[in-house]
């Protein structure tokens, strides 16, 4: 039946790249991914270093513009995105109205991203300076209009955001009404960080294709955020969540996986197309989550220990050379759930923070001479077939 998804044909016929595995198609230097040793670089700077020391704002700034900023192109970085943050009653109205029927936030948040295109009148723009003002704007905004679908799927009003603080702080703000502990921000901001960048992945591909047409930003990072949807990318975090809920409690782990692995299911969460040894981003947050182990919270706890071993049933089960370890999507769920946040908004929050990615490589890609993206298939239907009139068939 057309539509239905099948596993992929095994081999590669006559040329045909399915999934465009080691395809490369731009020449880039905004991240670097070294998939052997699970090594990661925004600009040169290994995500480490960022993660443990920078902000969201600092690396979408190093993601743009190349360089990390100076004290005074920070500060005015950060104002430039705090003044951006508000968005049109329009979109509220939007989101207001979708939250109640769309299934999946994902849903509302494209609609009201593509839809902030028309409020503004350099959407069409397409001169350097124009598109740079869009990325702050879209940096901003597609943040708020997250934290906007959060309250009105609790029921609760949009709350406006709060220039005087930093992005994540104010996103937090935004969700929650009240501003959130700084131990819980440093590991959304975290998060942030890590999500905000990853090359030539499915989402940002598309954005680029989408901008290869010499269409503009706005449809550039819808299609992101259209592409980011699917569990196979961005929506692996809330999947994968999912599972630690259904297995329940560290005890449980070593039958579910043995018997998802004996029906040869995918364990969500673990896995990557790139990575064959530990996914950089993963080691990081893994090491919050095994000490989120002693958290307050119960539920928090639980889900930790049982992530914990799920990972620890996965190393015995797979073996090493498979390459399948954990990757940042198996550790989101216990981090944003000790957050406080809700399962329905991690792909939401997921678009947020990797808009400076997608905006950065759209930029890039027509900085360097634009090429439209139209790659070829194999045909291997039918030819020579002539057409009949319905009521002669
Ligand atoms: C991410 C992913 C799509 C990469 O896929 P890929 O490079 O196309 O690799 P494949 O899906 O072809 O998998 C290769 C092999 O590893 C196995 N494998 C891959 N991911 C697995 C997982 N999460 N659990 C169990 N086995 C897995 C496959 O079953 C396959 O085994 P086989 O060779 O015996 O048939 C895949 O690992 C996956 O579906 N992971 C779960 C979803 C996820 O966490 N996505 C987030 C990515 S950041």
């Amino acid at each position: 039946m057309p539509g239905q998804i099948k596993k992929p044909k095994e081999g590669v016929p006559n040329g045909v790249m399915k999934g465009l595995e080691g395809v490369m198609i731009a020449e880039s230097a905004i991240c670097k991914i070294d998939g052997s040793v699970g090594k990661l670089w925004y600009r040169g700077y290994p995500v480490e270093e960022l993660a443990s020391g920078s902000s969201f704002e600092e690396v979408s700034y190093l993601l743009l513009y190349g360089k990390l900023p100076g004290p005074e192109e920070l500060e005015g970085f950060k104002r430039s995105l705090a003044a951006e943050r508000r968005v049109p009653r329009g979109i509220t109205d939007i989101i207001a109205e979708e939250v109640g029927v769309a299934a999946d936030p994902m849903h509302v948040l494209r609609t009201a991203v593509s839809a902030l295109a028309t409020y503004d009148n350099e959407a069409e723009d397409q001169s350097l300076e124009a598109n740079g003002r869009k990325c702050i704007r879209l940096i901003s905004k597609v943040s708020t209009v997250t934290a906007a679908i959060g309250r009105e799927m609790d029921g609760k009003g949009h709350v406006e955001p709060d220039p005087s603080l930093g992005h994540v702080d104010n996103f937090m703000y935004m969700m929650h009404g009240n501003r959130m502990e700084r131990h819980k921000l440093d590991l959304v901001e975290k998060m942030f960080m890590l999500q905000a960048e990853h090359s030539t992945n499915a989402s940002t591909f598309s954005a680029m294709v989408t901008a290869s047409t010499l269409s503009d930003l706005y449809s550039s990072v819808t299609s992101g955020i259209a592409t980011l949807k699917g569990p196979l990318h961005g929506e692996a975090d809330e999947a994968a969540l999912r599972m630690l809920l259904e297995i329940g409690k560290p005890g449980n782990a070593e039958a579910y996986i043995t018997k998802a692995l004996a029906k040869k299911e995918k364990i969500m969460g673990f896995g990557h197309r790139v990575y064959k040894a530990y996914d950089p981003r993963a080691k990081i947050m893994r090491k919050e989550v095994e000490g989120l182990r002693n958290a307050a919270s119960e539920e928090v706890r639980e889900l930790a220990s049982t992530a914990m071993e799920v990972e620890r049933v996965m190393k015995e089960k797979i073996p090493p050379e498979k390459g399948i370890w954990p990757n940042i999507d198996f550790f989101a769920g216990p981090i944003y759930a000790y957050a406080g946040i809700p399962i329905e908004l991690f792909t939401p929050i997921f678009a947020s923070s990797r808009v400076p990615g997608w905006c950065a490589h759209v930029m890039e890609y027509w900085a360097s001479g634009n090429k439209l993206i139209r790659p070829s298939e194999l045909y291997t239907g039918e030819t020579g077939l002539h057409y009949r009139r319905i009521d002669e068939r």
